[in-house]
């Protein structure tokens, strides 16, 4: 009998959708804003316990380029996280041999958080045990874009592993596994070619109270996915 191919047991990329800080904080009568705070602490220690486990690559979705229409108070809660995490977090990741990378339209953000974002890169260069990507005024469509009109200032076809090379994740495999916190069961303009053929994994569990035995619950559902890439 053919055996059942599973797939690898830890994937090599995860890709996180941080949904639901909102919630989490309605519920608690708390603003907005506590809740994505709520959220940072959480994806500190998460974005540890991901390498701990194996994975090499794990990209967070920090900030669509679509929430940056969200109300000026809750968008400048979010810069100020923004700066207080590149402030006191980068240190720990060159402790801890990670390399951050950012994807995303810088532009659209201050100058000083676009700033503090390029210089973390800078000084994480020599990270060699993971890789952490935070997409950060990041779409998924604007992504393909840039690339359809790189390619049309080239003048000529591209193929699929040209295109890749385009993206802004071009060093970067593919997801494995893409887990989406919050309830919500869509993708939201994340890594949309990327993740062709990326696992799924949705959790009503709101991000901040997404805790390592959740990531465990969804490392153990991946290990049992058969992955065929279309094939039989
Ligand atoms: C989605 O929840 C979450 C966000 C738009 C922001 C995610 C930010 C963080 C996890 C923390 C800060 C990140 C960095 C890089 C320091 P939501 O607000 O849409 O929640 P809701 O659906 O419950 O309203």
């Amino acid at each position: 009998m053919k055996q059942k191919q599973t797939a690898e047991r830890v994937p090599r990329h995860i890709a996180i959708i941080m949904d639901g800080n909102g919630r989490w904080a309605k519920k608690r009568l708390l603003p907005r804003n506590a809740g994505h705070r709520a959220g940072m602490k959480r994806m500190i220690s998460l974005s540890e316990a991901v390498f701990d486990r194996g994975v090499q690559i794990c990209t967070l979705f920090a900030l669509s380029t679509e929430n940056l229409s969200r109300p000026q108070e809750e968008l400048k809660g979010l810069f100020s996280l923004f700066r207080e995490y590149f402030a006191k977090n980068v240190d720990t990741l060159i402790e801890k041999n990670i390399l951050l990378k950012v994807i995303g339209d810088l532009t659209l953000l201050p100058a000083d958080v676009s700033e503090m974002i390029r210089a973390g890169e800078e000084r994480t260069k020599g990270g060699a045990r993971g890789t952490l990507v935070l997409a950060i005024g990041y779409g998924g469509r604007q992504d393909i874009l840039a690339a359809v009109n790189e390619a049309v200032r080239r003048g000529k076809e591209v193929s699929e592993a040209e295109f890749s090379a385009m993206l802004s994740t071009k060093e970067l495999p593919e997801p494995d596994l893409l887990i989406r916190t919050g309830k919500e069961v869509r993708i939201s303009n994340f890594l949309l070619w990327q993740s062709a053929y990326t696992e799924l994994y949705f959790t009503d569990t709101l991000f901040p109270d997404f805790s390592d035995g959740e990531l465990d619950k969804a490392l153990a559902a991946f290990a049992e996915r058969e992955r065929r890439y279309g094939k039989l």
